[in-house]
């Protein structure tokens, strides 16, 4: 038979074949989804198209029509997505087993994955524990202490910040108008820097190839939240990388750098001659401890290799100074856009805060703006976790075995029955009647996540974070520029960040 006859009488064969089983897969897709209650759409598509570029907000419009635990079907993946602060404190407290692993992404695989990711039960737990320790034992440290990291760095960035204000407000009077300037890029600096000493000591921290590469990845951060992320389009369609290409080859040059940081920090560690003052005060010299601690056998059971070890560094860097920079942003956002809720912080920092800014955790007020920036920004909108063990809850909802679960921590924050007019800007709902601060509220929040997964910077981060809002509002008062009103809508991603803005910065002093 000629080669072409063969073609002719093949072609239709294989064409009815896949059509058939195209059809088959259509119908049992169908089958198995039309008893679950949820949004689904096309397969391959699924919700993609309406989800818009504010998926919160449309994920939350669904779960009013389907209720608070609702299947969504985005491009080639299909989630569970969990509302309820109930069902999320269960589903990661009571099971928390069975959702602790994480399987890699395609954007997971540009950070190379490592401590972050890993698919085996149990063998994550134990990683994560080394994380745990190795924090909580620098947040122990009395010398070279959070705190102390904080106000040293404080030191350099307000000089900093005031030279650059000043430069741009002199220009402008000359002008007549005051454009403001862009802090994203400077915040990324100094938060970088808290997280590289923090995760690597003071080794390196004045090094040339270091502090370029610090400048270079504070320029690219914003890359980060918009390209990472359960509902983004480069982990739910498979091929998204090859059509987005520059987005994505930024996104993993910005995961170069980070990994040429660590890479750099964990050297100069290492060629340290006075390690012993620089042991127990970051986590690189925990996690080297404590490695060294354990027997090879412990190690090999939790594959804990030197490229675990730094991954899990990489991670925790580049983690909390992601966090900590769009924390800060929405901050001077806030503060711009609500000038009597910065005038109130400015007098109690003023009244009560010490040069060093590390007691502003104990301010009552600035406490509650910081909670009100964690709740009405919602930085983290969906937590996601995957279910390796079918399960049920106590309510009868039953989650199969493999279902990713996207917990939806942005509804948490405007939820009408636990919080008074949700979508108003307002630290008092944070204050009992005596002015002290209620911490009670911020069980019904999960800003740092949930469970076995939750954030391990927590604690850094609550001493960090109003440390450096105060430093902030004792030293400049924080304007729009003239004739706009600030924009609080977030851009969507694995963080919700905001649009890029300019502020005025006033120095005070
Ligand atoms: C205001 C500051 C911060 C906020 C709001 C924040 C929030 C979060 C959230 C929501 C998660 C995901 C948790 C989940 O899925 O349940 C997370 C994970 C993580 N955070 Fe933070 N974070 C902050 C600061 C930090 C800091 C300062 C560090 C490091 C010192 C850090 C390190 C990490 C790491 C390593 C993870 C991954 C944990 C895992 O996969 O198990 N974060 N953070």
């Amino acid at each position: 038979m000629e080669l072409s006859q063969l073609s002719e009488n093949v072609t239709p064969t294989v064409s009815v074949f896949l059509g058939t089983a195209f059809l088959a897969w259509l119908v049992s897709d169908w089958m198995s989804n039309r008893s679950r209650k949820g949004v689904w759409g096309l397969p391959f598509v699924g919700q993609i198209l309406s989800l818009g570029d504010a998926s919160h907000r449309a994920i939350h419009a669904w779960t009013k029509q389907y209720g608070d635990v609702m299947w969504l079907r985005v491009g080639f993946k299909s989630f569970l997505v969990l509302s309820n602060i109930k069902q999320i404190k269960e589903l990661t407290k009571e099971h928390a087993s069975s959702v602790e692993t994480k399987p890699l992404t395609t954007t997971g695989k540009a950070t190379k994955g490592g401590a972050h990711y890993d698919v085996v039960p149990g063998r994550w737990k134990k990683r994560k524990t080394i994380i745990m320790r190795a924090l909580k034992n620098v947040q122990k440290q009395t010398v070279f202490s959070i705190p102390d990291i904080g106000t040293e760095e404080i030191r350099l960035m307000i000089p900093y910040l005031e030279g650059k204000a000043s430069k741009i407000n002199a220009q402008a009077l000359k002008q007549g108008s005051n454009p403001g300037m862009q802090l994203f890029e400077d915040f990324g600096y100094y938060m970088a820097r808290l997280m590289y000493r923090i995760n690597l000591g003071t080794a390196g921290i004045y090094d040339k190839d270091i502090e370029s590469r610090l400048r270079r990845m504070s320029n690219t951060i914003a890359i980060y939240p918009v390209t990472a992320g359960p509902l983004g389009n480069f982990d739910v369609l498979p091929y998204w990388k090859f059509v987005k290409r520059s987005q994505y080859l930024e996104f993993c040059s910005f995961h170069t750098l980070v990994g040429e940081i660590c890479q750099l920090g964990i050297e100069r560690y290492l060629a340290e001659e006075d390690k012993e003052s620089q042991s127990n005060s970051c986590v690189a010299s925990h996690f080297f401890h404590l490695a060294n601690d354990m027997t090879p056998e412990a190690k090999a059971e939790i594959d804990l290799t030197d490229e675990v070890l730094f991954l899990g560094v990489c991670d925790v860097f580049r983690a909390g100074t992601e966090s900590m920079t769009a924390t800060m942003y929405w901050f001077a956002l806030y503060m711009s856009a609500f000038p009597k809720i910065q005038e109130k912080v400015r007098t109690e920092v003023d009244d009560m805060v010490s040069e060093s800014y590390d007691n502003a955790h104990k301010l009552p007020y600035l406490q509650a703006v910081v909670h009100e920036v964690y709740r009405f920004s919602a930085l983290a909108p969906f937590g996601k976790r995957t279910v390796s063990d079918s399960l049920t809850l106590a309510d009868g909802t039953f989650i199969p075995k493999g279902t990713s679960v996207l917990l939806n921590l942005w509804a948490l924050s405007r939820d009408p029955k636990v919080w008074n007019e949700p979508y108003t800007f307002n630290p008092n709902r944070f204050l009992k009647p005596d002015g002290s601060f209620d911490g009670s509220k911020v069980e019904n929040m999960m800003p740092f996540g949930a469970g076995m997964r939750r954030c391990p910077g927590e604690s850094s981060g609550k001493v960090l974070v109003p440390m450096v809002a105060a430093a902030l509002i004792a030293n400049f008062v924080i304007e729009p520029p003239t004739g706009v009103t600030p924009d609080l809508e977030p851009l969507f991603g694995i963080s919700l960040t905001p649009k890029p803005y300019q502020v005025v910065l006033k120095p005070r002093h």
